[in-house]
């Protein structure tokens, strides 16, 4: 079992003006507390050998443990401090330009630091691009809220087991990263930002590893579900249903990653379009991008029998049940699918509230939805939707012409709701920011992620 300590002789990428010392020392010789010893976590104990992503059945959680010692405790891990949290975000402004430089340099500095890492990863990395720095800079602006950190990261790390990561390939991603920072940062690069990065970096790592240890107790690292039954609604849209083949507990609003057996270790994220049902079927609805690799494929190649992978439920746009404020809920294009969720929720909890759907696409044809929608307006009386289709479009059930945000600050007050935003990345930005102008403060607004969005857009989409 590799820990920190032992890593020491193996050398980093090394090379910038205040480059490591080449024996990696300077990982657990930081002021901060050392990187994460997974000798002394529970993950340790079932590390078996990698496993590819590509897994053909799904592990069974292990027995939680008669057995198993007691885990040892580990200590708190020093977080970062307001002043590392500045120092983070001065070198992610300076190596925005060349991003895709860095985030190269680092798979390269990765791969051939350990080439059996590349076997994780799937055949093409142009889709990797900035996802970690992505990643890491929504670890930092959550930085002053250790509960929603946490939440974040944890998920993270329960995410990453369907990678086959473990917990000892975590120093191995840190020396890297602090390698491909101290080549292309050098303005901002100083013992001082080295040190904010190496401590930032072990609370990330600590909080993922974790978590991924405690998710093994108790889940497998991924399910397969074969579908059973697959029906195209637009030429480019189809819903799957899909037959886990173990219980696989979720939340309504909440979205899982899928890879398909055509493009293996590929991983997309759809959102559950339902709330949990009595025979546990899942159901997505997937609309397929132009040339998009596990889109096109699960519209127009998928078919009943075919078995898919899927990761752990995750994401919090979840209804508050502790609260009778109304939902207002903003639904684009497939992003309508978490938001039928949250109505079936809203109505399995059976307490009444009102809820107010706005449900957009570019034409009527789009709405591949609506009938489910209309047919729930007519069972709750709580429940009013209302169409909303691009501009110059006729207009099906009375609906609305122009954008979704347009339309809710056109429709009335909504001071007393609750926001959801589901669709494209755009209109999530518009749509956060319609519903702060219609008076929902931000505390009050769940979305689907942003973090799967640029490292370099997202802080100017959450408005920060
Ligand atoms: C939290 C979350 C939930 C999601 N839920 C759903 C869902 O329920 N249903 C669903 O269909 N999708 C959903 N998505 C989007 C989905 O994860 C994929 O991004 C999408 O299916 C494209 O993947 P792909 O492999 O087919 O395309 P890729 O091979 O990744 O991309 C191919 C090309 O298409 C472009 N592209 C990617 N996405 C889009 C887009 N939306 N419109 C136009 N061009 C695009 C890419 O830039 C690239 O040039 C969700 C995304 C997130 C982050
Ligand atoms: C602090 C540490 C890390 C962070 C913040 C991080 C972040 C991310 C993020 C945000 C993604 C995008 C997909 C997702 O949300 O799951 C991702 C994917 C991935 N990560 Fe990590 N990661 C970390 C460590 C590691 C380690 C140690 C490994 C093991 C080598 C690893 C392997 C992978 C793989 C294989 C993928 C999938 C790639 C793909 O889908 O194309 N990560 N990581």
């Amino acid at each position: 079992m590799t820990t920190m300590s032992e890593d020491r002789d193996i050398p980093v990428s090394g090379g910038g003006p205040h480059g490591g010392d080449g024996t990696g020392g300077h990982w657990s010789a930081g002021p901060g507390r050392p990187l994460p010893t997974p000798a002394s976590g529970p993950q340790d104990r079932s590390a078996s050998g990698p496993r590819t992503a590509s897994a053909t059945s799904a592990e069974a959680p292990p027995d939680a443990g008669a057995t198993d010692p007691p885990p040892v405790p580990v200590p708190p891990v020093a977080g970062p401090t307001g002043e590392d949290i500045e120092l983070i975000r001065r070198t992610l402004a300076e190596i925005k330009p060349v991003a895709d430089k860095v985030t190269g340099h680092f798979y390269a500095l990765l791969f051939l630091r350990d080439p059996g890492l590349r076997d994780l990863f799937p055949a093409a990395m142009d889709t990797q691009r900035d996802r970690l720095f992505s990643a890491l800079l929504t670890a930092a602006r959550h930085a002053g809220d250790p509960a929603a950190l946490t939440a974040y990261l944890s998920d993270l790390g329960r995410g990453h087991r369907k990678y086959g990561t473990r917990a000892e390939h975590y120093p191995a991603v840190g020396e890297c990263l602090i390698g491909a920072l101290t080549r292309y940062a050098h303005h901002t690069w100083s013992p001082a930002a080295e040190t904010a990065w190496v401590r930032a970096y072990t609370l990330i790592s600590q909080i993922m590893i974790d978590a991924a240890a405690e998710d093994e107790r108790r889940s497998p690292a991924s399910w397969q579900a074969e579908i059973v039954s697959h029906e195209r609604r637009t030429p480019d849209t189809a819903v799957l249903r899909l037959r886990p083949d173990q219980p696989y507990p979720f939340r309504a609003g909440q979205y899982t990653s899928v890879e398909t057996p055509w493009w293996p270790r590929v991983w997309r994220h759809y959102s559950f379009a339902g709330a949990p049902s009595a025979d546990g079927t899942l159901t997505f609805h997937v609309k397929a991008v132009p040339a998009g690799w596990v889109s096109g494929a699960l519209v127009h190649r998928a078919r009943p029998g075919d078995v898919l992978r899927i990761g752990p439920p995750v994401g919090n746009m979840i209804v508050d049940h502790s609260t009778d404020n109304g939902l207002l809920c903003l639904g684009g294009g497939t992003g309508i699918a978490p938001i039928k969720a949250l109505v079936e929720d809203v109505a399995e909890y059976g307490r009444r509230r009102l809820v107010d759907v706005f449900y957009g696409a570019r034409t009527d044809q789009e709405l591949y939805d609506l009938e489910t929608m209309l047919r729930l307006e007519r069972a709750h009386p709580w429940l009013s939707v209302h169409p909303v289709v691009g501009d110059g479009c006729p207009v099906r059930a009375a609906g609305l012409t122009g954008q979704v945000p347009d339309a809710i600050l056109g429709a009335g007050t909504w001071t007393g709701y609750d926001g959801y935003v589901s669709g494209p990345p755009g209109m999530i930005r518009s749509g956060v920011h319609a519903l702060r102008r219609a008076g929902i403060p931000q505390d009050r607004i769940r979305h689907d992620s942003f973090e799967t969005i640029s490292a370099f857009q997202a802080p100017a989409l959450a408005g920060e």
